[in-house]
């Protein structure tokens, strides 16, 4: 096991009615005046927005807005909410009122607005984040795991360059309020690609070069586990309560950094979707769907061994050989996917002319070469995998 240090500074509020607690939870934290970002109109139509403006005003609280947030969020909007910062000094805050695609949004603000440069430098490594405005969240996707992350993820329009970055503590939310109910809404392929998505975040970290982790190991097994016995239920019956708080709380454990303690994270994976939904504008948990069977594959042939101990401690392979074990693993993953209603192919996923070579260049200059550290991966294994997804 590696050294390492783990903070979590973000103060969950889970349950019913989670949200209606945001003007006291919000007040208690100092918050002012908070610019509320929200998305594209899930959360007018269900009236989130509206009972989260009165909750604040109840306690006195101010607060400007932003709205239009498209999944895999552009730098447009971060520009235009830095904007409304320097013009409001009122504005002391943020609050996220969505899925990731709002809550990086929110966070590419609150950091652009303490920075006299371009907010991008952040993204493109020029600079560090050092300060950021507080964050505060109402989820309501359990996907992304953004609400418990120090993360964000925001497309440049330009050149449709899709980076992430990861900041220990200035990107993490002071709060989030998790209602299981805000999900009754999700269309099924919604709640799915969540599903994938929160999966990946723990089999990311899981697939490690690091040995002797075995605390770490058994966490992240038996959050697979525990998803891939809930996912059913959400799906059949979107309003199953119980199903849905699981599935919410697992995905926030997925990404809040517990599943990473002590080992080297490898994320060749995500870096691999990324681009799909840069250059195709793909549903990013679908596209992982695609993805993490083609990584494995390959692995499988090349470094089986943690690919084979997920087959048998999760997907309950009972097989000698590593290379058949980790297989018949990822064989019984497709078909989890599969039975979810998500895509394990790029035709399925809609991309049926993928241009190959331009996705692995584009990889390679934003995420380095070689990628990854479960096995480091050229080009020519990155070309490899993503010949695997066809
Ligand atoms: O825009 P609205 O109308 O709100 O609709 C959204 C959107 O169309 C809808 N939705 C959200 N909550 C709903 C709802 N519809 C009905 N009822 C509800 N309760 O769902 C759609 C998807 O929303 P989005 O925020 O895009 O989903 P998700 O949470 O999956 O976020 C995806 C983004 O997060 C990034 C991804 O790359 C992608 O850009 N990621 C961020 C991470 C982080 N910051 O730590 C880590 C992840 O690996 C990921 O890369
Ligand atoms: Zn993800």
């Amino acid at each position: 096991m590696d050294n390492f240090t783990f903070c979590t500074p973000t103060r969950y509020t889970f349950g019913r009615g989670a949200e209606d607690k945001v003007g006291e939870i919000a007040a208690s934290l100092g918050f002012r005046h908070p610019l509320i970002v929200y998305g594209q109109g899930s959360a007018v139509r269900s009236g989130l927005l509206d009972r989260v403006v009165k909750s604040l005003q109840d306690k006195d609280i101010e607060c400007s807005r932003l709205g239009g947030v498209k999944p895999n969020p552009e730098d447009d909007l971060v520009i235009r909410g830095i904007e409304m910062c320097r013009e409001n000094v009122e504005i002391d805050s943020l609050l996220a009122v969505g899925g990731g695609s709002v809550i990086d949004t929110a966070k590419a603000i609150a950091a652009g607005a303490c920075y006299d440069g371009d907010f991008w430098d952040f993204f493109c490594g020029k600079a560090k984040v050092e300060k950021a405005l507080p964050i505060g969240v109402v989820l309501t996707i359990p996907a992304a795991g953004s609400e418990g992350s120090g993360n964000s993820v925001i497309t440049k329009r330009e050149g449709q360059v899709k980076i992430s970055i990861r900041t220990d503590y200035w990107l993490r939310p002071k709060f989030a309020l998790l209602d299981p109910e805000l999900t009754f809404t999700l269309p099924a392929y919604q709640s799915a690609a969540g599903i994938v998505d929160m999966m990946a975040h723990i089999m990311e970290r899981y697939f490690s070069p690091t040995e002797d982790v075995e605390v770490t190991d058994r966490l992240s097994e038996g959050l697979l586990l525990a998803i891939i016995n809930e996912a059913p239920k959400v799906i059949a019956r979107p309003d199953d309560y119980q199903a849905r708080a699981n599935i919410m709380w697992s995905g926030t454990l997925a990404h809040n950094g517990i599943c990473g303690c002590g080992r080297a994270e490898d994320w060749s994976s995500h870096a691999l979707e990324h681009e799909l939904s840069a250059l195709y504008g793909v549903t990013h948990g679908a596209g992982l769907a695609v993805v993490f069977p083609a990584w494995m594959t390959y692995m499988a042939d090349h470094r089986p061994q943690k690919i084979a101990q997920f087959a048998r401690r999760v997907m309950g392979v009972d097989l000698a050989d590593d290379r058949a074990a980790a297989l018949e693993g990822i064989s019984r993953l497709k078909a989890f996917f599969t039975s979810i209603g998500m895509p394990v192919t790029l035709a399925q996923l809609g991309v049926s002319d993928p241009d190959i070579p331009s996705l692995v260049t584009r990889l390679h200059a934003h995420k380095g070469d070689p990628l990854g550290v479960y096995l480091p991966l050229s080009p020519s294994a990155t070309t490899a995998i993503y010949r695997l997804m066809l």
